[in-house]
């Protein structure tokens, strides 16, 4: 395996795949819960790799799914891309900071939403991440189909596997 970047280092905790469960909401639809497996990867350039996928909870039915990039950069922004099933790729950025006891915070807002033709309409995004190397918490806010920024979705996973390359 290639020697992580050492851009990367402050997310190192992230690498790996981690599995756990989620809530769903949002004004227009039924609230939901789901399984969720995300998997960090990185091939010693100065990104990581993304992948996550979600299933319904109660009828194992998928439901959505990500792929991107994560791009520390020096001064301790981050800036990722991500691209959606659902005609949506959304350019987000922000901080990231490691405290004294080892846990990282991520707080990122989104700087360009592009929509497909037929995409439902997302205007803003706001994702909040705080992972240990067991724990891994995020919330995520949207604005879309004309309601303000509100909570869609929030999560716990935990650690299940290393990172193979
Ligand atoms: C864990 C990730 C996610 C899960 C499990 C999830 C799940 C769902 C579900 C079950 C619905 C209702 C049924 C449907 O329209 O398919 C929904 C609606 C929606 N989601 Fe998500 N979603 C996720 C992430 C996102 C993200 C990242 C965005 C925006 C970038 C987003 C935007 C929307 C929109 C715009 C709707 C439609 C609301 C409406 O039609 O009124 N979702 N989501």
């Amino acid at each position: 395996m290639d020697p992580l970047h050492p851009a990367c280092e402050p997310l190192n905790l992230l690498i790996g795949t981690w599995r756990g469960e989620g809530h769903g909401d949002y004004p227009t639809i039924d609230p939901f819960d789901y399984l969720e497996e995300v998997t960090f990867g990185h091939i010693g350039k100065p990104f990581l790799t993304y992948s996550q996928k979600t299933r319904h909870r109660d009828t194992n039915q998928p439901l959505h799914a990500e792929f991107g990039y994560w791009r520390p950069m020096t001064d301790g922004t981050l800036e990722v891309i991500l691209a959606h099933p659902t005609g949506i790729a959304e350019t987000i950025e922000g901080t990231l900071s490691l405290s004294e006891n080892g846990k990282l915070l991520i707080k990122l807002t989104t700087t360009h939403i592009g929509l497909t033709a037929t995409a439902k309409e997302v205007t803003q995004v706001a994702r909040t991440i705080t992972a240990t190397p067991e724990i891994l918490n995020y919330t995520l806010d949207m604005a879309a189909v004309d309601h303000p920024l509100q909570r869609h979705l929030e999560a716990t996973l935990i650690k299940a596997d290393e990172f193979q390359s």
